[in-house]
């Protein structure tokens, strides 16, 4: 039976792969909507970046919704120098045939939790987490329908990608990150640890350029531009595919090897807001919730990359 998923997310370079993975022929995923979230730019751009890539990838029949436009309490950040002023630096941007559904995304979010079966559908945010908390916010009713919420975000081992002690997404909605992290909704969670692990290396680029369809071609275009930033700030070879982690384990969980922990979120202080305090050695009794992710099989990881782009051709 397909995996039922709602993405939500805010392209963004690295969401882009994510969803091109998640669009690739023959993947046993049942997309029910897309919704997009203000964070790497603003929600303007997110919600249109997530219809232009759906059309490039020939999957306008998938409903796109736009969900909060800023975080539950903190003005938005964004990350245009990482990702370019639109947000898709490296293609074309162009307006998008497919339409954005009226409905907001966080209603869609609800009303689909409402219809489906407990336990049936698996929440995949790549952005800050605005949307979902919203969601739980306004109709906690919906939590039993949520299989398991498969995100990006967070840093243990490895410092902050935003501030010393934060990682991008969480820092931006803290205050939703900490409703996320706090419920007993399965989590299983993609910080920093994991997501360095997974750097786009030249002999990766290579492949993908090797590849020669219009996806594969928007995607190498992509990693490009996301590299260069990336591999400047780290002094790697590669940017790190933060991401495209929480697709690869819906399709193949096995490439990761995670610890249930308790996660909690810092969101108020001046020097560590956004930090997650990861329970790894289980130091205290807090409910483990989260799995968190701290090691991948990176050959295995990116040879699904490059099998799910291979797809397109
Ligand atoms: O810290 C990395 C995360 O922040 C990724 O989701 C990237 O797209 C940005 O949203
Ligand atoms: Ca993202």
């Amino acid at each position: 039976m397909s995996t039922k998923v709602i993405i939500d997310c805010d392209p963004g370079l690295d969401d882009a792969l994510n969803l091109f993975m998640a669009f690739g022929d023959g993947v046993d995923i049942d997309i029910l909507g897309i919704v997009a979230v203000a964070g790497n730019v603003g929600l303007a751009k997110t919600e249109r970046n997530t219809r232009l890539l759906c059309e490039i990838a020939g999957r306008s029949d998938i409903p796109v919704f736009a969900g909060c436009d800023a975080p539950l309490n903190y003005p938005l950040a964004t990350a245009e120098e990482v990702h370019g002023g639109e947000g898709l630096e490296g293609i074309e941007i162009f307006q998008p045939k497919m339409p954005l559904q009226s409905q907001n995304g966080v209603e869609f979010i609800i009303e689909t939790l409402r219809s489906a079966e407990e336990h049936s559908v698996t929440l995949v945010p790549t952005g800050p987490l605005t949307n979902i908390a919203a969601a739980i916010i306004q109709a906690p009713d919906i939590i039993p329908k949520i299989k398991e919420i498969v995100l990006m975000g967070g840093a243990l081992r490895e410092g902050g990608n935003i501030t010393p002690s934060a990682e991008f997404n969480i820092y931006v909605d803290p205050h939703a990150a900490q409703i996320v992290f706090d419920s007993d909704i399965p989590k299983i969670v993609f910080g920093l640890d994991v997501t360095h692990q997974v750097l786009v290396s030249t002999e990766v680029m290579s492949r993908i350029q090797a590849i020669g369809n219009p996806v594969s071609d928007a995607a190498y275009n992509l990693l490009k531009s996301y590299n260069v930033f990336d591999s400047d700030k780290y002094g790697e070879d590669g940017a790190p595919l933060h991401d495209p982690c929480t697709i690869a384990y819906v399709l193949k969980p096995d490439l990761f090897k995670l610890k249930a922990c308790n996660i909690r979120v810092e969101a108020d202080s001046p020097i560590t807001r956004g930090h997650t305090a990861v329970d790894f050695w289980h130091a205290t009794d807090l409910p483990r919730t989260s799995h968190w992710a701290y090691e991948v099989d990176r050959d295995g990881f990116f040879n699904l990359l490059i099998e799910l782009l291979e797809t397109y051709s």
